[in-house]
């Protein structure tokens, strides 16, 4: 059984890595930001997770309208990103884990989550801007599976549906059979922010605040928003909080709060970031393997 050592939430913008690119980390518009992910890049550093599991949104890199698989799921031994278009550096290739991924998209497909599998997958900056945040020495020293939720398309997968997604990914690490295997997992994206239309600019901060607090002590009451009362409340974009809902699910019933941070505006959001660590390990019942669910010995 793989360890599930922790969960953690944090912006994505792209302004953020050009801001890392520029060096500008230190200049009084970025360094209260910047500044929150001290203690988060200290637990890294202390708790050095084997693989990180990161559930994001591709903005239009790798899946465009023409085919947006609602759920993908990375089943590659690297990773690379590519020029979007906001000026920042194509990285160093991320290190993948395929035969971890398989053992992952086999239990999810037993629980009935049709998922795309992604033997080639690019990542975007909601992949790359969280990596350099939390291990801006360089190329991280985990091995990566990025989870792809579709936010773009509609219809987007509702809340429970992210939240139950998550319930099974961390089954599935904890049917792993590496005991020594730790893995934390990522949400990108966020918090509040609307890019277009007549509330470009919009951010709720009374929102931000309630899901940092209900994140940790009771997830699941986020699960009750549909995605339209969502994009209300946190607007258009704001609706990537899915992934975050979907990290903390993986951290099962009970999580307990390690850092958390909250800075308005970056960019057009408010930027946020909270690590939880699971306070109950074993929280999951082992999932059945794919020869179980179809009665193969
Ligand atoms: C911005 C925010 C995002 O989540 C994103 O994916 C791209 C841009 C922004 O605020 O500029
Ligand atoms: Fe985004």
């Amino acid at each position: 059984m793989a360890q599930i050592i922790g969960g953690i939430g944090t912006s994505h913008v792209p302004a953020i890595g050009a801001a890392i690119a520029k060096g500008a980390q230190n200049d009084p518009y970025w360094k209260p930001f910047f500044d929150g992910y001290g203690p988060a890049r200290e637990w890294l550093k202390e708790t050095k997770p084997d693989i990180a599991v990161v559930f994001y949104n591709d903005h239009g890199l790798n899946f465009f309208l023409d085919a947006m698989p609602t759920f993908a799921v990375g089943a590659a031994n690297e990773y690379c990103n590519a020029d979007e278009g906001w000026g920042l550096p194509v990285m160093r290739p991320y290190m993948g884990d395929a035969d971890f991924s398989w053992k992952l998209i086999e239990q999810l497909v037993a629980e009935e989550f049709d998922i795309t599998s992604c033997q080639k997958m690019l990542v975007d900056h909601a992949f790359t801007v969280p990596m350099q945040l939390l291990w801006p020495e360089g190329t991280p020293p985990v091995r990566v599976v990025p989870i792809s939720v579709n936010t773009i398309q509609h219809p987007l997968p509702s809340a429970l549906r992210c939240f139950k997604l998550g319930q099974a990914v961390g089954r599935a690490i904890a049917a792993h059979e590496d005991p020594d295997l730790k893995v934390v997992v990522l949400g990108t994206g966020g918090l509040s922010h609307q890019l277009d239309g007549t509330r470009a600019g919009f951010i709720n901060k009374p929102f931000d605040t309630l899901c940092l607090e209900q994140l940790v002590e009771e997830p699941q009451r986020l699960t009750h928003y549909s995605i339209r009362e969502l994009i209300e409340l946190a607007g258009t974009q704001g609706v990537e909080i899915l992934m975050w809902i979907a990290m903390r699910a993986a951290l099962g019933d009970k999580a307990r709060r390690v850092h958390s941070h909250y800075h308005i505006p970056i960019s057009n959001t408010a930027g946020g970031l909270l690590l939880m660590e699971p306070q109950e390990a074993p929280a999951f019942a082992p999932a059945r393997t794919f020869r179980q669910h179809v009665g193969a010995a």
